[in-house]
């Protein structure tokens, strides 16, 4: 095993719209990892989901984000992907007439065309031959348990909440990612999402994968068993732990952990 951090944030300040919504994170996750980043609505998570994702909405004022020792900053969002970068949320809206089985084909030659190839063009030569692809989605649509009619449904063209979830898993499986963050939604089909991610993420975890799952759900311990939790306040990681941690956000919440802060 080498020395350097696969993924390694350091001191991360973000701005939005030219408002400091990040203060100074810093965090570091390495393959074989399940990490959880969890805080209050507004503290952030999803600013730096984004961030690392390459929104060109959310400006790093300063501090590092390096993949496997190589900073990221000036990466544009599919660079990072090919680098063995997985942001849950990277593909397109809605699509009609593109099936979600193209469109993870697309995906996959996209990842494994070397760099440099023309322009935000998904590559149509070479690619993996359509019979490998097709045995390779099966295989991981039958390890996740996932119907097989999903495959030529169009992609997220009437998704749920929960398919979409889960359309996110598949592509997961697929592009095989060294870091992969699963960023929650704030929504009302919070639980269910977390539930078919945690899932997903049981699934796949392993030695060369290493897994950053957001949310503000305590209840996170009912569905997946993180190494290590971070619990994100006003922009920067204020407290770490164990499982042990999420246990107590659990019983207790949020308030005394801003109450700690306070008292620093
Ligand atoms: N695209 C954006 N435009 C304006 N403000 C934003 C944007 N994204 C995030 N913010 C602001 O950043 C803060 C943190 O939000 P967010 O990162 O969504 O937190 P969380 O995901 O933890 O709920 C909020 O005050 C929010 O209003
Ligand atoms: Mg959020």
């Amino acid at each position: 095993m080498s020395n350097v951090p696969d993924l390694l944030v350091k001191d991360l300040h973000v701005a939005v719209e030219g408002k400091e919504i990040l203060k100074g994170l810093s965090l570091e996750v390495n393959k074989g990892e399940v990490h959880a980043l969890m805080g209050p609505n507004g503290s952030g998570k999803s600013t730096f989901a984004n961030t690392l994702m390459g929104h060109p909405k959310y400006e790093v004022t300063s501090g590092d984000i390096l993949f496997k020792g190589e900073s990221i900053l000036e990466m544009e969002t599919d660079e990072r992907s090919r680098a063995g970068l997985f942001m849950a949320f990277q593909y397109p809206v809605a699509i009609p007439g593109l099936t979600f089985a193209s469109f993870l084909r697309a995906a996959l030659n996209a990842r494994l065309a070397p760099t440099g190839g023309e322009d935000g063009k998904m590559p149509t030569r070479k690619g993996i031959p359509p019979k490998e692809f097709r045995d390779m989605m099966r295989a991981q649509m039958k390890l996740l348990k996932m119907d097989d009619s999903f495959a030529m449904r169009y992609l997220n063209d009437g998704f749920s909440g929960g398919e979409k979830k889960r359309a996110e898993i598949l592509q997961m499986a697929m592009l095989k990612p060294e870091i992969a963050i699963m960023d929650e939604t704030d929504s009302g089909l919070d639980i269910d999402a977390l539930r078919i991610v945690s899932e997903g993420v049981n699934t796949l975890a392993g030695p060369d994968l290493g897994v950053l799952v957001i949310t503000h759900y305590n209840r996170i311990l009912d569905y997946i068993k993180p190494h290590k939790v971070h619990v994100m306040i006003d922009g920067r990681i204020v407290t770490q732990g164990g499982p042990e941690l999420a246990l107590t956000l659990e019983e207790r919440g949020y308030d005394w952990v801003r109450e700690e802060v306070a008292a620093r």
